[in-house]
């Protein structure tokens, strides 16, 4: 039976499991899958974020959320359905790349200017393990590749091009507020 009420902890950059590559998911049907992915939604949910992968609570499998909706945390995060993105593929991507803000619920209190290519063809399974071969573009393709990146051991740190381009959470804040008033 899946229990809706399991808390979990998130972990934190500096936990071996994530900067470990995580293994694919074999069968999508199992309880131990089942019950992990009901657990994400709760966990990410209740951390206001946009998106989480399963190494962030200790379960090294290639499996991420991405569930993306305005918050406090993203106040310009387009407003989606869940989605469960099991062993995805970054088939293509554009030339171009773009830099846009992230956090993560594994470095808290960060945020910092990432480079992201704008656009990618992906293929993953849903949580029924239908196929899904999709182009993302902007935030959403920000997210995937931000949450593929953890299924291979790395954290958006890693992918600064400035250690300038990293500020605090709170004085991120402060400037999107100015910008936005
Ligand atoms: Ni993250």
């Amino acid at each position: 039976m899946i229990d809706s009420r399991n808390n979990l902890t998130i972990l934190q950059r500096g936990e071996p499991v994530l900067a470990q590559v995580a293994d694919a998911v074999t069968y999508i049907d199992s309880e131990k899958v089942k019950q992990l992915i009901a657990d994400l939604k709760r966990t990410v949910a209740e951390a206001n974020g946009v998106g989480i992968a399963a190494p962030q609570v200790g379960e090294s499998l290639r499996l991420f959320l991405m569930c993306s909706a305005p918050s406090e945390r993203y106040p310009d995060a387009p407003l989606l359905p869940i989605s469960v993105i099991i062993n995805p593929k970054i088939h293509q991507t554009s030339a171009q790349q773009e830099l846009g803000w992230e956090g993560c619920l594994s470095v808290k209190g960060k945020r910092a200017l990432i480079p992201r290519y704008t656009n990618i063809k992906v293929s993953y399974l849903d949580d029924t393990g239908t196929k899904h071969n999709k182009t993302l573009t902007g935030f959403l393709a920000r997210i995937f590749q931000h949450e593929l990146d953890h299924l291979d051991g790395i954290t958006f740190i890693e992918r600064l091009d400035n250690e300038s381009d990293a500020i605090d959470e709170q004085h991120w804040r402060e400037r999107y507020m100015n910008e936005s008033a």
